[in-house]
C-alpha cells in the first residue's frame, strides 16, 4: 500500500495543487476526496499558470489516472468548462479522468440558494465562494441530492431534476423573493452536459483500492485546509466537508487502516478568504506586503486574501486531527524580504496561557497571539533547489517551525514555478 494524502493544515490555498501536482509525477493515481469547486488550485505546467477547481492537479502529468471521488461535489457545468479549459492548455482529458457515480452534484439552483442564504446572513455573512457548496452538502445530507450516477439514463434524471428544481424554486420564490430558474431551461443544459460527462462516469471505488493493493503510488488531494473543516474548524466559518486527511475514508471509500501516509502543507505564514476569526492576522500596512509579494489573491473568487503569520497553536491542531507526519512548507521566497517574522508560540486568554485551541470562534477572537520574532535572511531564497542553497537564517525559520509543530519538514517550496522546491526527504 502507497498512499499519500495531501492536506492543508490552515484556511486553504496553502500550495496543495503546486504540492500534488508535484509529487504526482511520482504517482500512478491522483484522486480528490471532498470539496468541490470552491478549491483553487494553481499549477505552472510548461512555464504556464493553471488553475484547478475540480479536476484533480495530476490531470497535466501524463499516464496518471485522475479520479473524483464520491465525498466531492461536482458543478457539472464547471467541469465541462474546465476540462476544455485545460486542454485549450495543451492538457489531455480523456480515459485518465474518472467520476464517481456517488459524486453529488452542484446544479444552479444551490448557486442560487447560497447567493439568498449569503444576503440574507447580512453582517454574519461566511463570505463563501459561492460555488454551491453548502446547499449542495445539505441537500446530500437530508437525501435529497442528485449525483452523477443518476445522469444515465438521463430521461429518469429529467424527472428527479425537474422534482428538485421545483421545490428549490419554492424555496427561491416564497423564502427568499428570488427569481425562479427556468427548469426546461435546466434540463436541456444538463442534457449536452451529461453527454460529455457519461464517458467519465464509472464505480470508482475498486479502482482506487486496486490501485493501492497493488502497491502504485496513489495521492489523494485535499482541498480547503484543517480549519475550514465542518467538525473541527473556526465553525460556522468553515466550508461544509471534511478537508482533514478523515476525510479520505468516506470520501473514497478506501477503509482508513489503507490509506497510507499523510503530509500537510502550511505556507511559510498564514491566509485566510472570507470572514471568520485569524488570531496572527497581521496589521494592514505588513498584511500588504505579502499580499503583494505573495500574489494573494483568491484564486476562485479574485479576492485578496487576509495576510498574517504562522500560528503554531492552530498547527498543532490541525497536525494532530489530521495525523500529520510530515510538513511541506510553500511560499518561503515570500519572506525574504521581511527583516524579523513574527511566529504566534501560544495563546492568552484574560490572562491566562491557553495551550490548546479553542473549539469555540468566540474564544478564538479574543485570544492575544504570544509571538516569537525569528530574524529574516534577507536573501533571495527562489532560486534554492538543494537545501545547500538556503541560507542560514532561512533554515534556522523551518528548524524553529519544526519544533514548534513537533513534525519534521519534507520539502519547502520557494516559488510558483514546479521546480521551485527544495526537498529534505522523499515522500514518494
Ligand atoms: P483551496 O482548495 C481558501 C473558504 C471561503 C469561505 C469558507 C466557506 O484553494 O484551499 P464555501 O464556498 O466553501 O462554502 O466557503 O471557506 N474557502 C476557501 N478558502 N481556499 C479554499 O480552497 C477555499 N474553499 C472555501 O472563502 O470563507
Ligand atoms: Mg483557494
Amino acid at each position: 500500500m502507497s498512499g499519500l494524502v495531501v492536506v492543508g493544515t490552515q484556511w486553504g490555498d496553502e500550495g496543495k495543487g503546486k504540492i500534488t501536482n508535484y509529487y504526482a509525477s511520482r504517482a500512478d493515481m491522483v484522486v480528490r476526496f471532498q470539496g468541490g469547486a470552491n478549491a483553487g488550485h494553481t499549477v505552472t505546467v510548461d512555464g504556464k499558470k493553471v488553475v484547478f477547481h475540480l479536476l484533480p492537479s495530476g490531470i497535466s502529468v501524463r499516464g496518471v489516472k485522475c479520479v473524483i471521488g464520491p465525498g466531492v461535489v461536482v458543478d457539472p457545468f464547471a467541469l465541462v468548462e474546465e476540462m476544455d479549459y485545460v486542454r485549450s492548455n495543451g492538457i489531455d482529458v480523456g480515459e485518465n479522468l474518472m467520476l464517481d457515480v456517488g459524486t453529488h452534484l452542484v446544479m444552479p439552483y444551490h448557486k442560487a440558494v447560497e447567493e439568498a442564504e449569503e444576503k440574507g446572513r447580512g453582517k454574519h455573512a461566511i463570505g463563501t465562494t459561492r460555488r454551491g457548496i453548502g446547499p449542495a452538502y445539505s441537500d446530500r445530507y437530508s437525501r435529497e441530492g442528485l449525483r452523477c450516477g443518476d445522469l444515465i439514463p438521463f430521461d429518469r434524471f429529467r424527472s428527479k431534476l425537474e422534482e428538485s428544481a421545483g421545490r428549490k424554486n419554492e424555496i427561491l420564490t416564497k423564502l427568499y423573493g428570488a427569481e425562479p430558474l427556468n427548469v426546461s431551461e435546466l434540463v436541456e443544459s444538463m442534457r449536452d452536459v451529461s453527454e460529455r460527462l457519461s464517458p467519465h462516469i464509472a464505480d470508482t471505488l475498486n479502482t482506487v483500492r486496486s490501485a493501492l493493493a497493488e502497491g502504485q503510488n496513489v495521492l489523494f488531494e485535499g482541498a480547503q485546509g484543517a480549519l475550514l473543516d465542518i467538525g473541527f474548524g473556526t465553525y460556522p466559518f468553515v466550508t461544509s466537508s471534511h478537508t482533514t486527511a478523515a476525510g479520505v475514508a468516506p470520501g473514497t471509500g478506501v477503509p482508513p487502516k489503507d490509506i497510507g501516509r499523510v503530509a500537510g502543507v502550511a505556507k511559510a505564514y498564514t491566509t485566510r478568504v472570507g470572514a471568520g476569526p485569524f488570531p496572527t492576522e497581521a496589521d494592514p500596512e505588513r498584511s500588504k506586503i505579502i499580499c503583494d509579494r505573495g500574489a494573494e489573491y483568491g484564486a476562485t473568487t479574485g479576492r485578496p486574501r487576509r495576510c498574517g503569520w504562522v500560528d503554531a497553536v492552530a498547527l498543532r491542531y490541525a497536525i494532530a486531527l489530521s495525523g500529520v507526519e510530515r510538513l511541506i512548507i510553500t511560499k518561503l521566497d515570500v519572506l525574504d524580504a521581511v527583516e524579523t517574522i513574527p511566529v504566534c508560540t501560544g495563546y492568552r486568554v484574560d490572562g491566562r496561557n491557553l495551550s490548546t485551541f479553542p473549539r469555540d470562534v468566540e474564544t478564538l477572537e479574543r485570544v492575544e497571539p504570544v509571538y516569537e520574532e525569528v530574524q529574516g535572511w534577507m536573501t533571495d531564497t527562489s532560486g534554492a533547489r538543494r537545501p545547500d542553497d538556503l541560507p542560514d537564517r532561512a533554515v534556522a525559520y523551518l528548524r524553529r517551525l519544526e519544533e514548534l509543530a513537533g513534525v519534521s519538514i519534507a520539502a519547502v517550496s520557494v516559488g510558483a514555478a514546479s521546480d521551485a522546491i527544495v526537498e529534505f526527504e522523499s515522500l514518494l
